[in-house]
Formats: structure tokens, sequence, C-alpha cells
């Protein structure tokens, strides 16, 4: 079993890697085979829009790196996505990507039965974590993905993807922030639940 994580960060190792490698940890600890990507390692060049991909499974862009992430996310059992939140949103890095998946999906849904799961880091308390985790889970559902959560059977208390944010509290009337992802403790467990939800349903599947 296999599980890819792919972060939309432009800033490698930070919150959202965390986050992801979170997922991944998790995952690995109930057996998959995981790995993180960072897609500031790689050369994404623009969609065209020359439309090749609504008759053929096929991209007119090759001479970027594409090609290489396609074969990750083909050989996957499971692909978490992980984005910054930039304007309520997922980062320009992230959109790109996710805009250059188009042939895997037009003419036919290469990504169908694979199992998804969403991860999102923000600055701000209400800084638009719901919006960008809702892009990302669109698009996992648009590619034929089947979306996992953060819920467990225990406790009911989560729900969607992995969400977190660097404010803290109110100490002595000011807004106190965490020094970074590691002290989010609620997004740290949501992330382990997302990656045993992952395996689980792997395994559901009969595809482990
Ligand atoms: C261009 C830009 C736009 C941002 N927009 C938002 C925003 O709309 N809401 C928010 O809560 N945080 C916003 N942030 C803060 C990031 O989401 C936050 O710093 C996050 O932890 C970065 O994740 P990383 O450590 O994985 O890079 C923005 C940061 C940048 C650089």
């Amino acid at each position: 079993m296999n599980i890819l994580a792919i972060n939309g960060s432009h800033r490698k190792g930070k919150n959202t890697a965390v986050m992801l490698q979170a997922v991944l940890d998790e995952a690995a600890r109930a057996g998959a085979e995981t790995e993180l990507v960072e897609l500031t390692d790689y050369n994404i060049k623009p969609c065209l829009a020359c439309n090749r991909c609504l008759g053929k499974t096929e991209c007119s862009i090759k001479d970027d790196d594409m090609g290489v992430l396609a074969e990750k996310m083909l050989a996957a059992d499971g692909i978490v996505l992980g984005s910054p939140v930039y304007w309520s949103n997922v980062t320009g890095l992230m959109k790109n990507f996710i805009d250059r998946t188009r042939w895997m999906h037009m003419a036919r849904n290469l990504l169908h039965g694979k199992v998804g799961g969403a991860v999102t880091h923000a600055g701000l308390r209400n800084g638009g974590q719901e919006h960008a985790l809702a892009i990302i889970e669109r698009f996992l559902v648009a590619q034929g993905l089947i979306l996992v959560d953060t819920r467990d059977q225990e406790s009911g208390i989560c729900n969607g993807g992995a969400m977190g944010t660097m404010f803290n509290n109110l100490e002595e009337g000011k807004i106190s922030w965490k020094r970074g992802v590691h002290e989010d403790l609620l997004a740290l467990e949501e992330c382990r639940r997302l990656g045993r939800n992952m395996v689980e349903m792997i395994k559901r599947l009969g595809r482990a």
C-alpha cells in the first residue's frame, strides 16, 4: 500500500509539510509505504489551455516535471494534498499543479477509486481554512478519489480534513501566536486520524 503526500507550500518542511508528515507517519505505523513530495522541488509549467486533454488522456506539455508527479500519483493507493491558506484559497503552486492534472480527468478519471485526504494550514483563526480545504476536497472528488476525513469511531468531534492555525489564545488582552504547527496538538491529532482512516479505507476497498 502506497500513500503519497503532496505539499503546495512555498516553504519546504514548514507547517503544511509537518502536518502531511504526521499523516504519513501514522499511515506508515499502520503498514503503508509513504512519500512526501514538495511541489517547490518540481518544475511545473502553467496549463496552456490547448484543450488537447479533452479528447485524449494526454498533456501537450512534455518538458517539465509533471510526468514524474503523474507517475507517482498513478502508482499510489492514497493521495493526501496539503496547502497553506493564501488569500482564503490554496497557494498558486497548488492551483497550478491542480490545473495540470486535467488530462488525468477529462477523457477518463485515471485516479478513480484511490483514497484521498486534505490538509490545510493558516495563519489566522478564521482565515479561510474551510475554503481552501473545500477546494482541495472538490478537486479530489472530481478526480474520482474516495474522500476520507479525520473522524473516528470513538470520538465523533472531527469532521472534514485536517486544519491548523497559528492563532493561539488571548493572553492579557493580546492575541498570542503558536510558534509552529508542532504546538497545535489538535491539528496534529487530526492528521494522525486522517492517516489511520486512509489506511483503513484502502484496506476496506481491497486495494491492499
Ligand atoms: C501570500 C500569503 C497569503 C496568505 N493568506 C492567508 C489567508 O488568507 N488567511 C490566513 O489565515 N493565512 C494566510 N497566510 C498565512 C499562511 O497560511 C501561514 O503562514 C501558513 O502557516 C503557511 O504555511 P507553511 O508554513 O506550510 O508555508 C498567507 C501567507 C502568505 C505568504
